[in-house]
């Protein structure tokens, strides 16, 4: 099919436009990748801050952790509806959406173990409280990342 160059450019320029105006790393930039990389961003920032406490239990602040842990269980879903596009892979592997089924067990064990986190984290007093579903969390990012985040 022949397309007139006039109409290229008016459907190409204004879409090449848009997608410089929100621009980020990784190919495939758009609304979805920033919303994805921005929830998860802010997850890193999360488990920093409650990292730290676990790192050195003589800070563990409770009712600091238990907001984290509350953030972290309500976002646990947010970023999945988001990865929809498989042309905007961002920083994404292919085995996302070749491997749906992988991914989205990815996802649900990763719901769990946050909400898991924000159980324990209501009643919990000292680390120990908080510990083992802290890890649990961790691993969960990281066993997703493992096959469906490219390395940094
Ligand atoms: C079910 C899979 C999955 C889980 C669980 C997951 N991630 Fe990710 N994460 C990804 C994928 C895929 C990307 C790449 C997104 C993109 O750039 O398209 C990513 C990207 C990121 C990024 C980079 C964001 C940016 O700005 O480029 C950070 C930081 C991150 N994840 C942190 C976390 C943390 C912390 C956790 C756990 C608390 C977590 N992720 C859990 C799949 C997951």
């Amino acid at each position: 099919m022949k397309i007139k160059p006039t109409l290229l450019a008016t459907v190409l320029l204004p879409l090449s436009l848009m997608l410089s105006a929100c621009s980020n790393t990784g190919s495939g930039s758009n609304e979805s990748v920033k919303a994805r990389q921005d929830i998860m961003s802010n997850w890193g920032d999360a488990m920093q801050v409650m990292g730290g406490m676990v790192k050195n239990p003589d800070t563990f602040d409770a009712q600091k952790f238990q907001e984290e842990a509350a953030f972290m269980a309500e976002d646990a879903s947010k970023p999945w509806q988001h990865f929809q596009d498989e042309n905007a892979k961002g920083g994404s592997t292919d085995a996302v959406w070749s491997d749906r089924t992988g991914f989205e067990a990815e996802a649900q064990k990763f719901e769990q173990a946050t909400a898991q986190l924000n159980a324990d984290a209501q009643n919990a007093t000292s680390v120990a409280d908080i510990e083992s579903a802290f890890k649990e969390v961790g691993a969960s990012c990281k066993s997703c990342h493992t096959t469906y985040k490219q390395p940094n």
